[in-house]
């Protein structure tokens, strides 16, 4: 990284597990994970690799097949606030401060996102699923970015406190063809699409190795392949990973059975 970590992030980094200021003000901890009745379910990835469309079918799967709640939400957004310092961040009005204040102000925009929407929807028992999270600030601003890893993991402690995803669906493609797609898309990229192709790899590299490191919440995806399969695979991972939640498929023809059983 290339600042160093003001002093409370520090002693955050070395004490025990604390909750976030808004929980404790919530004064309800959960005995284990973020304790609600709800699920929350995030995904991840480099610029185009999906995550929005499969956010966007799961949504429909879960909601057909489980009558249950879901809500989608988007980070950096899913609030008023959050999504006016979105639309900072992505314009690159932080760009100048360095990746470190750039994880400040993700970070503030989650803190209002888990206190007004995620935390409540979880509360209420509803089924979250979150375009991109927390593991975008450790791939973007940490791996991609240089912040140093045991900074942003004290500031994720104190940010994101107990209230964890459940399942992590990692998007992974060739960040070429991610960025391709993206292009595709049209519009005027972001400020972190017109980063090199280097740090797009990164960032894929970075998304591969907490998958490695958390693989009780994260479940790869390979998104290479058309939509459809690639909404059966996260199908799949859902159902093995969350049971009960929707019916197993055993015959659907998709290339990411061998990641999925590898997992
Ligand atoms: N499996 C796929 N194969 C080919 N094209 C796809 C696939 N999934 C999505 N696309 C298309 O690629 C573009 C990027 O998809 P999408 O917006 O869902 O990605 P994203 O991960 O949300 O991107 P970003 O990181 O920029 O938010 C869209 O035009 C979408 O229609
Ligand atoms: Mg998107």
């Amino acid at each position: 990284m290339t600042s160093d970590a003001p002093g409370a992030l520090s002693a955050a980094a070395a004490g025990p597990a604390k909750e976030s200021a808004s929980e404790q003000r919530q004064g309800e901890p959960p005995p284990a994970g973020h304790g609600a009745r709800g699920l929350f379910l995030t995904f991840e990835g480099g610029e185009g690799a999906g995550k929005s469309t499969q956010v966007a079918r799961l949504a429909a799967t879960l909601r057909a097949a489980t009558g249950r709640e879901v809500v989608t939400t988007r980070e950096p957004g899913g609030t008023p606030k959050a999504e006016s310092l979105r639309a900072a961040v992505l314009e690159g009005v932080a760009k100048p401060y360095g990746p470190f204040a750039e994880a400040l102000i993700f970070s503030a925009a989650r803190i209002d996102h888990l206190d007004r929407l995620i935390r409540p929807a979880l509360a209420r028992g509803a089924i979250v699923l979150c375009d991109r999270f927390a593991d975008s600030t450790r791939a973007y601003q940490g791996a991609a970015g240089g912040v140093d890893e045991a900074t942003l993991r004290a500031l994720e402690r104190v940010v994101v406190g107990r209230t964890r995803p459940d399942l992590t669906l990692i998007l992974d493609l060739p960040a070429e063809t991610g960025l391709a797609r993206a292009r595709r898309r049209g519009g005027e990229g972001d400020r972190f699409e017109a980063e090199a192709l280097g740090f797009h790899e990164r960032l894929r590299t970075a998304f591969a190795g907490i998958a490695r490191a958390e693989p009780g919440r994260c479940a790869v995806i390979d998104a290479t392949p058309d939509p459809d399969a690639v909404a059966a695979a996260i199908r799949r991972a859902v159902a093995a990973r969350l049971p009960g939640l929707l019916p197993a498929e055993t015959s659907l023809p998709d290339r990411n059975r061998d990641r999925d059983d590898a997992a």
